[in-house]
């Protein structure tokens, strides 16, 4: 199966934002959108990361859209079940909310809340034990890149994970791509540099697992209307984790059309 068969992946990464009234204005807007220009399911998956206090809101708000819209959480707990454990949420608390998605090891977890491997694999594990899809996040800072140490560094962060995901799970993992220094700068890896790092990660995937072939690896980062067509047009980019963009209806919409009518 080559690539381009990837169905992708468009994924609204909404971090610490926005306030409930904004929220609902948002979804109704982006409801509406997709009844006016729908994008076909098979053409493209769609998902949305509140925060966690307005994930069963979201899916509720989004339950008679269009077309489905999956609710992602953004962080899961290292720790599994249910317990004294103030102020986290397991991976099956999230399955038993209807929460079928979650971002792993975005790079504002890692750097600001530092979440380093071994948190970030009992999480992986946790999220696959209870039957979570995981958007597993890598990326280099601008000191690696200048360095000539992204490669290696991204490479590094998806072979982490293949101490805890093992045969089959890896059907139920997706990678985001995101250069540190594009995200929330309005700097996007151009298309070009974008594509070759996606290459590496195929080839480096395709060593882990036979499902490596047809994982889709997303680009996050700055990614807005205006670049999305030509970030979608590269081969081994299967899709977008969009921020900022993401917390404009008719942006998010844009892109994910852009994906879904270049793939
Ligand atoms: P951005 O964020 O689109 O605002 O750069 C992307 C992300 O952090 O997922």
């Amino acid at each position: 199966m080559s690539a381009s068969t990837i169905t992708p992946w468009v994924v609204g990464n909404w971090k610490m934002n926005p306030v409930q009234a904004q929220a609902q204005q948002l979804l109704n807007e982006f409801k509406q959108l997709l009844q006016n220009s729908p994008i076909a399911q098979e053409k493209c998956h769609l998902g949305i990361a509140p925060t966690m206090l307005a994930l069963s809101t979201v899916q509720a708000q989004m339950a008679d859209a269009a077309r489905p819209v999956y609710t992602v959480a953004q962080d899961v707990s290292r720790i599994a079940g249910t317990g004294a454990y103030t102020g986290e949420v397991s991976a099956e608390l999230l399955a038993d909310h209807g929460v079928g998605y979650v971002l792993v090891g975005h790079s504002e977890r890692r750097e600001i809340f530092a979440d380093q491997r071994d948190q970030l694999n009992a999480k992986v594990q946790n999220a696959l034990n209870a039957g979570l899809t995981v958007i597993y996040c890598v990326g280099e800072s601008l000191a690696q890149r200048e360095a000539g140490q992204a490669e290696v560094v991204v490479l590094q962060q998806i072979c982490d994970i293949a101490a805890v995901v093992t045969g089959d799970a890896w059907g139920k993992i997706v990678i985001a791509y995101e250069p540190i220094w594009a995200i929330g700068t309005g700097k996007t890896a151009s298309p070009e540099d974008a594509q070759a790092m996606h290459a590496k990660i195929r080839e480096g995937l395709k060593q882990l697992t036979p499902h490596g072939a047809n994982m889709a690896i997303l680009y996050g980062g700055s990614v807005k209307a205006e670049n999305a067509v030509e970030l979608a047009a590269c081969p081994d980019i299967n899709g977008a984790l969009v921020g900022g963009a993401s917390l404009n209806a008719d942006s998010f919409h844009q892109i994910a059309l852009a994906f879904a009518n270049t793939k």
